[in-house]
């Protein structure tokens, strides 16, 4: 399924973020930044050793103590055909009160400001916080459309951005949340 948001086409599919070809493509990290399951087991076996290095490196510098939930790294990527990662870790699920809703959506905006800063025409996100983080994903796909439509309203240099879902009952509440609100 796809829509037009001024001049940036945004594609909802089914499939693996880690064969996308956008300029970026999204990590849904932990704050360590060191790995995990889900997307991040996938980025990192796929990428190779090349992330993790520059992911280690960004540990000893800017993030001595983490990334904190909301926040939006950048590193090489590796051996993916997308030129980068931007590593985001996304809220865990608490039940709603406790900021959750809009740390998840900040983390999508610094997602889109680390792209329009790199000047990227294109990124790929996976479905933030709603795997291992178990944010409901009908909640969470609203807020990730919504405010990727807010910011593209403001910002519109971004030429194509896709949301990868790895299955179809995903996408169905993905394309649901988009007839709605793009
Ligand atoms: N491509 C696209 N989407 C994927 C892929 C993939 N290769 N693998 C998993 N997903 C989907 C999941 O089905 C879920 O819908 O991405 C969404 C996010 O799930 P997780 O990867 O579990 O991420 P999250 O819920 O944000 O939890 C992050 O899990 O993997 C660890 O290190 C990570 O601790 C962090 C936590």
């Amino acid at each position: 399924m796809e829509f037009m948001v001024g001049k940036t086409k945004v594609t909802l599919k089914k499939g693996d973020i880690t064969d996308e070809k956008t300029d970026a493509i999204v990590n849904a990290a932990n704050s360590s930044l060191l790995g995990g399951g889900g997307v991040d087991g996938a980025i990192h076996r796929k990428g190779g050793p090349a992330i993790l290095r520059e992911c280690k490196r960004i540990r000893r510098g800017k993030y001595p103590d983490g990334l904190p939930a909301g926040q939006a790294v950048i590193t090489t990527g590796g051996d993916l055909k997308a030129r980068y990662v931007i590593h985001t870790v996304g809220p865990i699920w608490h039940g709603g009160d406790r900021g959750e809703e809009k740390l998840l959506a900040e983390c999508y905006r610094n997602c889109l400001r680390i792209a329009i800063k790199y000047d990227l025409k294109s990124i790929s996100f996976p479905s933030i916080s709603t795997g291992a983080y178990r944010y409901p994903i009908e909640k969470a796909s609203k807020i990730a459309l919504k405010t990727v439509k807010d910011y593209l309203e403001e910002f519109d240099r971004l030429k194509h951005i896709i949301f990868v879902l790895f299955s179809e009952d995903d996408l169905k509440i993905y394309e649901e949340a988009a007839e709605a609100i793009l």
